[in-house]
């Protein structure tokens, strides 16, 4: 038996809580209530972060007790039954596979690969459902088949809601000292509210029972909407006294101000079930309410980010990449602007402007101009004038420049970038060195 009151443990399945070791009940200073006094049970105190802790070692425990042979577990989750059944396996000494939706936080799935499960992504809800071929369900169930493989299955295993009866229950009702008249619980599987509920009512069958669910379409992970719920075989609402809906932003906002007003980091499961709580806990006198905050808020801050932007500043802009050449997007229609227009001059032209002393800049690669050149030309090969070079050319931009390459395409590159570089009066000899050769003009 682990001593609590020294809480030295040796192991960390020790810590997984019961009624000698229950997780913290605090109650909420700032509910605006006069009378009700409304407690939070805060799960995060489990020793791997949820209150599917619990569910994770029932079902472990109870696979074991059975006698069945455990050696690979495979489980669909919505995150927490999955880092729950990671470190229980690990603990263990079993191997763990977690089939799950894309759409589940980066944060849980990045915990799940860090605590060594292997990872199975698919297209599916936030919360995996049935009867979607492709989805997280389906895939343990085919995984599952393998020899060695065992599915534990919580959403029809008995063990999940045994989990809550035999803790969650015990613990809040000697926590209360029997006072609590309403308990209030987010709605996943529903093995929180239908295992602690009944152990409650079979105590006092006065309390009220209440299941929160969000809106189809929402955004808070771990839970079901009411069409997801009424496929979920340990919903119950028979057992309930009432089933209520919250939005996405009623859930958020309670988190923040838990956050912010309470010092409680909780997540937005524990915003749902607290905004619930307010709408149907009346507020008179002996009214004690028990709120399950299944985990804290740090799996959600991409989530958290997205429903309360105004807390974040905005992310910043990307840089567009850089053009690897700057004229790039514009170059091919001005070059076939240049081709067309006065700038194009014949060989011969050329050669009579050098001989009036202007410049002819050759733009080939230093192997073309050792074969065949242009005496007296300035050689600058097309890459190190596009990276910005100018070495051998006028510094004067109003002097006049002719540009030359093999056959008259890289020269009209060049005399483009000559020209955005500022010099006014630049030609480019159509046909290149090649239609130079050809006029019998001299070469080197
Ligand atoms: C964050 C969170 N909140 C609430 C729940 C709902 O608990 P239950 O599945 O017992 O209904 C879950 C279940 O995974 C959860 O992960």
């Amino acid at each position: 038996m682990a001593d609590h009151s020294t809480r030295t443990y040796e192991s960390i399945l020790e810590l997984l809580p019961d009624e000698q070791n229950p997780t913290p009940l605090v109650r909420l200073r700032h509910t605006g209530l006069q009378h009700a006094k409304i407690y939070a049970k805060l799960e995060w105190y489990n020793p791997f972060g949820a209150v599917k802790d619990r569910v994770a070692a029932n079902l472990v425990r109870d696979a074991e007790e059975r006698g069945e042979e455990l050696k690979n577990l495979v489980e669909p989750t919505s995150g927490n039954t999955g880092i729950g059944l990671a470190l229980v396996a690990n603990a263990r000494g079993y191997g763990f596979a977690a089939t799950l939706s894309k759409a589940i936080p980066a944060e849980k799935r990045t915990a799940l690969r860090l605590f060594g499960t292997d990872l199975v992504e698919l297209d599916d809800d936030l919360c995996p459902m049935p009867g979607q071929p492709e989805g997280a369900m389906a895939k343990a169930a085919e995984l599952a088949e393998r020899p060695g493989w065992t599915e534990l299955n919580q959403y029809a295993n008995p063990a999940n809601p045994d989990a809550h009866y035999r803790t969650t229950g015990p613990e809040i009702w000697r926590q209360t000292g029997g006072a609590i008249t309403h308990f209030v619980a987010s709605l996943g599987t529903c093995g929180t509210i239908t295992g602690t509920g009944r152990y409650l009512k079979e105590h006092n069958p006065d309390v009220q029972v209440i299941g929160v669910h969000p809106t189809d379409g929402h955004d808070i992970p771990g839970v079901r909407s009411r069409r997801a719920l009424a496929l979920t075989d340990f919903f119950t609402p028979e057992e309930y006294d009432a089933v209520l809906e919250v939005s996405d932003a009623e859930a958020y906002g309670q988190a923040r101000h838990l956050h912010q007003v309470e010092s409680i980091i909780a997540g937005p499961s524990a915003g749902l079930a607290l905004a619930g709580a307010l709408q149907a806990v009346p507020d008179e006198p002996g009214v004690v309410a028990v709120v399950i905050f299944a985990d804290n808020a740090y799996k959600y801050l991409s989530s958290f980010r997205r429903h309360l932007p105004d807390l974040f500043p905005p992310e910043p802009a990307a840089p567009a990449p850089a053009p690897s050449n700057p004229f790039a997007q514009h170059l091919d229609a001005a070059f076939r602007l240049a081709q067309a227009g006065p700038d194009v001059i014949d060989a011969p032209t050329a050669a009579a402007l050098q001989q009036a002393g202007v410049t002819i800049l050759d733009v080939r690669n230093p192997e073309e101009v050792a074969r065949v050149s242009i005496p007296g030309a300035v050689t600058l090969p097309l890459p190190q004038l596009s990276a910005g070079s100018l070495d051998g050319l006028p510094s004067d931009p109003s002097a006049p420049v002719v540009t030359v390459c093999a056959a008259g395409v890289r020269s009209l590159y060049a005399l483009l970038l000559l020209k955005a570089q500022g010099y006014q009066n630049v030609k480019s000899v159509a046909g290149g060195v090649g239609a130079w050769v050809e006029a019998g003009l001299p070469t080197a």
